[in-house]
């Protein structure tokens, strides 16, 4: 929990006063946009059973119970959420890979006041991209995200292919001890390294849930790594898995999946031929730590669909502008560990340590007074970010408000793909190319949240 000191309740006051209530200003914005009734988000403590054991306390969610709603939004039409707090710690909704509006961003002091107990926030923008994306606090993250506030959005675009069945798998750990109840969620000599992990793996709030699909058929299989800390090595058995989008984007050339790392923050579509005999067992498991996990198993129903996978047309390719890299301006960045002073108290959670930085400085926390921007961008300008990893660690580095191409990297074949977050690996150098299409103060940070809130956070100003 943050620390109330009467200091910070002053400041956040004035920053409430400075952008005037979240609900007047959102209430105009949805008005112009004939924004439909919305939906309601209201934040609440709640109990689950993730553990044989008995349930878990102090779970957090939106909603009466259980996991997080998965919401459903359309292409280019207007969406609206009222965020309710219903718990005693600020908070906020940041929309994770959509490319919407400044003030609709979510991230405290930097886009809009933080939502105190029993106050609202009117969100309303339209999704101009189609995907996979998630939505999650950006507030005491630590807390709020590692009890449960993570939740997946689906884009929808009526002229995708059609599938025989979906299933989206909001996938995360959870920090439990062996009475099912949650445990300090990080320890500091982690967090200078690569984070503190889960005790519990789990797939949509169970552990190795099971789902029908139908044999024979085409299942779009979605996937969110709403977790905290852990990169995910994805593998399938049972069934071959085409790769069809990635954080968003549809990938430019379809491929079978091997194995595939991806970080926190990070989503990924996959097309699956469901084998033809019923009770068939497909399994997607995690490969990435020495203990390798089923995430996930599916098991095929029913006479054979015969559907074949080259039969799946094409995603339509999102509206991304494309930067142009002969006039491209270069942005440096480089990642590193830091042993600058303690982070400043901060109503949204300071872990009480400084161990990361970005290029040699480290990010005070969500206060009023921010560091400067990393670099202040021309609206419209194209940019080319050149980020160093000079780190022993993997980071998952996401750009909040744009969507960047992946252009080279030193240590590897990149495909050009559309994204909002890369997973660096140590020693890595690599180019993301984007055009600076969306005015306002937009995050960049590493989604493991420990190095997050540890230093390894700075923002690009677009004017
Ligand atoms: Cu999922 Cu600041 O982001
Ligand atoms: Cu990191």
């Amino acid at each position: 929990m943050p620390i109330l000191t009467r200091r910070n309740l002053l400041k956040a006051s004035a920053v409430a006063g400075a952008y005037g209530v979240g609900l007047g200003l959102a209430g105009r914005f949805t008005a112009a946009q004939a924004a439909p009734e919305p939906m309601v988000l209201k934040t609440q403590k709640t109990e689950a059973k993730i553990m044989d054991v008995g349930p878990t306390k102090n779970m957090l969610t939106w909603g009466e119970h259980g996991m997080p709603p998965v919401i459903r939004m359309k292409k280019g039409e207007p969406f609206a959420a009222r965020l309710i707090n219903g718990i005693d710690d600020p908070t906020t909704i940041h929309w994770h890979g959509l490319r919407i509006p400044n003030k609709m961003d979510g991230v405290p002091f930097l886009t809009q006041p933080y939502v105190y107990l029993n106050d609202a926030f009117d969100y309303a923008f339209t999704p101009p991209d189609a995907g996979t994306f998630w939505y999650h606090p950006h507030c005491n993250t630590m807390t709020q995200m590692g009890h449960g506030m993570t939740g997946v959005i689906v884009v929808e675009n009526p002229k995708d292919p059609v599938f025989d069945a979906e299933i989206v798998l909001n996938l995360r750990d959870w920090r439990l001890g062996g009475d099912g109840q949650f445990i300090q969620q990080f320890k500091p000599r982690d967090a200078a390294r690569a984070g503190t992990f889960g005790t519990v793996r789990s797939a949509n709030w169970q552990q190795q849930p099971q789902y029908d699909a139908p044999a024979g058929g085409l299942l779009r299989l979605r996937l969110a790594i709403a977790d905290v800390t852990r990169i995910y090595s994805f593998k399938l058995d049972g069934a071959a898995g085409t790769v069809i989008a990635i954080d968003g984007n549809p990938v430019p050339e379809r491929f079978t999946l091997d194995t595939l790392d991806l970080g926190p923050g990070e989503r990924l579509e996959l097309a699956i031929r469901m084998p033809d005999d019923e009770g068939a067992i497909v399994s997607l498991s995690d490969i990435h730590s020495t203990n390798p996990a089923v995430l996930a198993t599916f098991r095929a129903v029913g006479n054979s669909l015969k559907r074949d996978v080259r039969d799946l047309g094409p995603l339509d390719a999102n509206p991304v502008a494309k930067a142009d890299l002969s006039s491209a301006e270069h942005i440096p960045l480089q990642l590193s560990a830091s042993a600058d002073k303690g982070p400043s108290d901060s109503i949204c959670g300071s872990l009480g340590y400084t161990f990361w930085a970005i290029n040699k400085v480290a990010w005070q926390g969500d206060t009023p007074d921010p560091t400067a921007p990393l670099a202040e961008l021309k609206l419209g300008k194209s940019y080319v970010i050149d980020m160093e990893n000079l780190t022993p660690h993997l980071h998952p580095i996401h750009l909040h408000g744009m969507s960047f191409t992946t252009v080279s990297s030193n240590t590897k074949q990149v495909m050009p793909l559309v994204s909002d977050t890369y997973l660096i690996e140590p020693n890595e150098k690599v180019q993301l190319s984007f055009v600076a299409d969306n005015p306002g103060d937009w995050l960049l940070h590493c989604h493991i949240i420990e190095h997050q809130k540890t230093g390894m956070t700075s923002y690009l100003r677009v004017v």
